[in-house]
């Protein structure tokens, strides 16, 4: 049976491939997309989800929700994913409108007819499904699991030590590892280990069809952004993810103690991670520690290949 999903999400490119595959797996039956501010502002993440899922002829719902952090000024990424969210890539404009309700009253809406089994595969800050878990208190019963991207064992990408969906909204990520629903931590110690290299592209641009173009169009500028920084290829943060929900043999992970440092001067969004068992609180992520690359590209080249045209 395929899993109910709803993908909360800042398109963004690699949030863009992430539902690509998402749309594309038997295993996933996508409810929702949910959008929130983060790589770029939430009217331009929202138009891009639903440009996105026009694109890959994939008729879902996409629903609106926060344009800030729950406490702070929002912190974009454009650097990254350009000024419109999608790098240099300019999709036609979207036909389909927003879901009449808000991503909160959709994920809420979703969970009551999924009956406990809605999974949420979260993307961006968690501004979301903090909102939703502080609206409606009972929906910790309706929901089954909820995968992060986010936070990092070890070093971050937005600061020396935080990871950019965790540091753009401490406190959300706080309240959503701490609601006692079960929650997967795949933070960046497992999805720089996700990465892409020219090879892998040079096969994929061979499959010409609309998704693989976009995946090369939209990746190859990366290199030389990940080249400076000594990293192999270019990490596929958000769509390793999607792929470890799909294909639950993936990961590995542990159930360790997290917390999300809201207060520090220099750490704040860190995701203290407690390996040792040091602190003796009790666990409440399973958190990613080792991701299966060669499983995971050939996962990302089948579902890539999959769309006709
Ligand atoms: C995360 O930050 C965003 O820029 C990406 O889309 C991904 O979700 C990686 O730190
Ligand atoms: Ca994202």
């Amino acid at each position: 049976m395929k899993k109910p999903v709803i993908i909360d999400c800042d398109p963004g490119i690699d949030d863009a491939i992430a539902l690509f595959l998402a749309f594309a797996s038997e295993n996933l039956d996508v409810k929702a997309i949910t959008t929130v501010a983060g790589n770029v502002i939430l009217e331009k993440t929202s138009k891009n989800a639903l440009k996105i899922s026009e694109y890959a002829g994939y008729n879902v719902k996409v629903a609106r929700g926060a344009s800030k952090p729950l406490m702070r000024e929002l912190i974009t990424a454009e650097f990254i994913h350009g000024e419109s969210g999608l790098g240099s890539i300019t999709l036609l404009e979207p036909v389909r409108a927003f879901y009449h309700k808000n991503a909160y009253d959709t994920i809420y809406e979703e969970a009551t007819s999924c009956e406990g089994k809605l999974h949420i595969i979260a993307l961006g800050p968690l501004t979301n499904i903090a909102i939703t878990l502080l609206k409606y208190p009972d929906i910790k019963e309706k929901i089954n699991h909820i995968t992060v991207m986010g936070g990092s064992t070890e070093l971050g990408n937005s600061t020396p030590v935080a990871e950019f969906n965790i540091y753009v909204d401490p406190e959300a990520a706080k309240i959503v590892f701490n609601s006692g629903i079960p929650v997967t931590m795949v933070g960046l110690n497992v999805t720089n280990t996700a990465y892409i290299i020219t090879e892998d592209l040079e096969e994929i641009s061979t499959y010409k069809n609309k998704v693989s173009d976009f995946v090369v169009k939209s990746l190859s500028p990366l290199f030389k952004f990940f080249e400076k920084i000594d990293f192999p290829g270019v990490p596929l943060h958000d769509p390793a993810v999607v792929a470890s929900v799909i294909d639950e043999n993936i990961l590995e992970t542990k159930f360790l103690r997290v917390d999300v440092e809201t207060k520090g001067e220099f750490t704040r969004g860190k995701t203290v991670v407690d390996v040792y068992g040091v602190t003796n609180k009790a666990p409440n992520v399973n958190v990613a520690l080792k991701i299966n690359r060669e499983r995971f590209i050939a996962l990302f080249k089948e579902l890539v290949k999959r769309y006709e045209i």
